[in-house]
């Protein structure tokens, strides 16, 4: 075994106590409290790879959160990869259903349980220990790296894209590596070669000048509660294609090659069906689960409300309603192009009886990545030679928007390698990470960096 395995796996149990201070940092981005978090999670990772022995480490202040950059070019005539990945955080909520404290990394089985562990701080910390690795035992570095950590992923990165397009000299590179994604099942090594975009609206139905009597006022007055309900049901038909005008205009079919590949998946609808206490399944008619799950677009409410919510009964007319609906987007659809057409959709079935607000959330492109890229390959690779199994390719149905702009702004492909598992459980109580996979996840980074200048 070569000398940087070796030393990984000798200060495995130093790496993971490291990853564990960083866990213990609530950097929750959305939280406008929580800012001094964010900060402190941004220092312990400048001054982290400052201490590994990275050069020219910046803290790049932003209108949001900060940027961490660092480099280690060895040699010009390598390949220089740009590790990318995001220290902060989805909030905890619903605090109170998770078995241990969300900010106070526990182990069970195997697996650390925190926010963030998985999704990313633990992730992409198998990069940064990778490199470390590298670095410690005085191993040349087989290529030049630049790492780019932001803290803003879990709010659409508002401050990235201008922060790539102005410092593209910095960032300039052959590929990106990302450790986002889930691999396709436990012991199953897997490369996302596409994501889907998004698009976020939210709506609001103005009835109303306030709360009225349901009894009083109810069969006279239109209620927002009622019209919102109404426009929701009428976006997509029971065979689960979506209504809106225009939608799939630039969705780009599945070819039968396509449509081959996903076959060969290993996949089943009833263990599906059982982890998630489902009677059946359902979706757009004509494909299948993973079809729809990550090559087709979707709409869906992810949030709701109006009226009373409350114990017991309130008879209320109320004089306002809102829904906040995604729609996951694929290949050639443009986010800003279905945030029109969905606005224009919805004001055109509301009826004059109630005024409509539509507004637009972040959104981001979707990707596919040309399975030729040389970089998949090396991935492919290193995967095979840590968990002695070949790797698979899919696509998945999450959103990782920066990837597009990578390709669109420095003209790079990324390389997806995933060391997640849906069982993860991101963005849910009681997120967790398998220390087994944290311990091969950087193993794997270490013997990617290796390969990757034979197949350049
Ligand atoms: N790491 C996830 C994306 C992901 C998860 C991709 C699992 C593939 C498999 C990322 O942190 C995330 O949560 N992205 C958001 C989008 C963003 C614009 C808020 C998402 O997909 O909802
Ligand atoms: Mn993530
Ligand atoms: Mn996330």
């Amino acid at each position: 075994m070569s000398t940087v395995q070796d030393y990984i796996d000798k200060n495995i149990q130093t790496f993971q106590n490291q990853l564990f201070e960083l866990l213990r940092i609530p950097s929750i981005s959305t939280d406008s409290s929580r800012k001094e978090d964010i900060r402190k999670a941004a220092r312990f990772l400048s001054g982290h790879l400052e201490e590994i022995g990275m050069d020219d480490v910046r803290l790049h202040e932003t209108p949001g959160h900060p940027i961490i950059t660092a480099q280690k070019i060895v040699d010009d005539a390598l390949p220089t990869v740009l590790i990318y990945g995001h220290y902060d955080v989805q909030p905890p909520d619903p605090e109170e259903l998770w078995d241990t404290p969300p900010f106070e990394p526990t182990v069970k089985n195997g697996r650390v349980y925190a926010r963030g562990a998985s999704d990313d701080k633990g992730q992409s910390f198998t990069h940064i220990k990778s490199v470390a690795s590298y670095l410690q035992t005085n191993t040349e570095l087989p290529v030049n790296v630049t790492f780019i950590l932001e803290g803003e992923e879990e709010i659409g990165s508002p401050n990235l894209v201008p922060f790539i397009k102005d410092n593209r000299g910095l960032l300039a590179c052959d590929m990106v590596l990302i450790s986002d994604t889930a691999m396709f099942g436990e012991d199953q090594p897997s490369i996302t070669y596409g994501l889907r975009g998004l698009a976020y609206m939210e709506v609001e139905v103005q009835g109303p000048n306030r709360d009225l009597h349901s009894g009083v006022y109810g069969g006279a007055v239109d209620n927002p509660a009622n019209v919102l309900a109404s426009i929701i049901a009428q976006l997509k038909d029971d065979d689960g294609v979506i209504r809106v005008e225009g939608f799939y205009d630039d969705v780009k079919p599945m070819t039968p090659e396509m449509r081959e590949a996903y076959q060969k998946l290993p996949h089943d609808d009833e263990e599906y069906k059982k982890d998630l206490d489902l009677q059946k399944l359902h979706g757009e008619k004509g494909y299948t689960t993973l079809e729809r799950a990550s090559a087709r677009p979707t709409l869906d409410v992810n949030g709701l409300w109006s009226g009373y919510q409350k114990e017991g009964a309130k008879t209320v007319l109320p004089a306002k309603a809102g829904a906040k609906i995604s729609m996951r987007l694929v290949p050639d659809q443009d986010p800003k192009q279905i945030a029109r057409l969905f606005t224009e959709h919805v004001k055109s079935i509301a009826p004059d009886t109630v005024t409509i607000t539509v507004d637009e959330h972040h959104g981001g492109h979707p990707i596919v990545i040309d399975l030729d890229f040389y970089g998949l390959k090396a991935a492919a690779q290193a995967f095979e030679d840590i968990y002695e199994k070949e790797a698979l390719f899919a696509r998945e149905g999450g959103s990782i928007p920066i990837v597009a702009d990578f390709k669109k702004i420095l003209g790079v492909n990324s390389i997806l390698m995933g060391f997640g598992l849906t069982k993860d459980a991101l963005h849910s109580p009681n997120e967790s990470f398998s220390l087994k996979d944290f311990h091969r996840g950087i193993k794997t980074s270490a013997r990617f960096l290796e390969l990757l200048p034979e197949y350049s």
